[in-house]
């Protein structure tokens, strides 16, 4: 066998081996380390192609030929495997990085929520607007004229006690209900007047039922006419829309200075209404079967004359007005027993209630 024979023969041999050991690498860097065994200065290969120029002369042609088309066929093969590997990497790596869009992200903050009294205030703001009533708002302080004196709540009334009220000066304070706002409106406004006062009150009380600051709507309804049964009927309509379904509600006497006559009104108690078989007795209006929520009443002619405009003459006009505090009816709505849950913001109450 001749010196060339024997060589082209190594150089096939080397091939099919590169091959075979291309054809087995799973990685770049095993292909690498391939690349640099078959290819590399110390490789048999290459080193072969050096001995090519010992060869006579007329052998040297075809042997280094062949040599070198071993090498770029090796070479293909390497560049081949590499794509290929690659390609294979790169899938691997979109399966093991998919990003599903459509998954819920993973919460980090709770929710916010509105306070109940904030979402009981709005809802009671939604009836009255729905009854064609307009929303004012006062002003929190407020002069001793339009929280007693025009209200009809003459100078020795026990409500004006510094014991109930907290005194800025002698006659300013900060309002003790939402009712200045009736007078100050009529001064305002010409009748037909139909509006909602909601706002911060303030009195000198705390305890389970009471807090110094709390919060009420004030409603007022003036037109020639206007009766006793205009309050029931208006009243009645927010009660069913506030507490729900179809419940009663009834007018029972009382007194304010503002209103003559007076009454407190009661909605049937709506956790009761079928009977109470839970035991004892409801726990919601503790076996009365009426739950207080509201004061109200005609507007006494007292009031209408501190307006101190013909337009509101009691010969011209009648009213009624309305009181009602925002924790009692969220109170009563929710069964919550203690007013002061309501400002202690522990959240394990709040979110009952959202
Ligand atoms: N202002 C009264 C209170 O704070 C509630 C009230 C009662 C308002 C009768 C009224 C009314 O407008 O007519 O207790």
């Amino acid at each position: 066998m001749s010196e060339s024979t024997a060589l082209l023969e190594r150089v096939q041999a080397l091939q099919e081996a590169a091959a075979a050991q291309i054809e087995t690498t799973t990685t770049a860097a095993e292909l690498e380390e391939v690349r640099v065994a078959v290819l590399g200065r110390k490789a048999e290969l290459p080193n072969l192609l050096r001995g090519v120029s010992e060869l006579p002369p007329a052998e040297r042609g075809p042997a280094g030929k062949a040599a070198n088309v071993a090498r770029g066929a090796i070479e293909r093969l390497l560049n081949d495997r590499k794509a290929e590997l690659s390609q294979a990497e790169e899938a691997k790596k979109l399966v093991a990085d998919r990003l599903d869009l459509t998954l819920p992200g993973a919460p980090q903050l709770p929710d916010g929520a509105l306070h109940v009294i904030t979402s009981t205030w709005r809802d009671i703001e939604d009836v009255f607007t729905g009854l064609g009533f307009s929303v004012l708002a006062g002003r929190e302080v407020e002069s001793t004229h339009y929280n007693f004196d025009a209200l009809n709540t003459g100078p020795t009334h026990p409500a004006r006690a510094e014991t109930d009220t907290f005194y800025v000066s002698d006659n300013v304070v900060l309002r003790t209900h939402t009712s200045p706002m009736q007078v100050r409106a009529m001064e305002i406004y010409d009748p037909p007047l139909y509006v909602v006062i909601p706002g911060r009150v303030y009195r000198r009380d705390y305890d389970a039922t009471h807090l110094p600051q709390f919060h009420q709507v004030e409603g007022l309804a003036v037109e020639p006419g206007i009766t006793l049964s205009d309050l029931k009927g208006t009243l009645l309509a927010f009660a069913k829309a506030i507490f729900g379904g179809e419940l009663d509600i009834r007018l029972r006497p009382h007194f304010f200075p503002f209103t003559e006559p007076s009454v407190e009104i009661d909605v049937a108690c709506f956790n009761c209404t079928d009977g109470w078989v839970g035991g004892d007795r409801c726990p919601v209006c503790r076996g009365e079967q009426w739950l207080e929520i509201l004061g109200a009443g005609q507007i006494d002619p007292n009031v209408l004359r501190a307006v101190g405009r013909e337009e509101y003459h009691p010969e011209r006009v009648q009213g009624f007005a309305f009181g009602m505090g925002i924790e009692r009816i969220a109170m009563l709505r929710s069964g919550i027993p203690d007013l002061r849950l309501y400002i202690e913001n522990d959240v394990r109450f709040l979110e009952q209630l959202r």
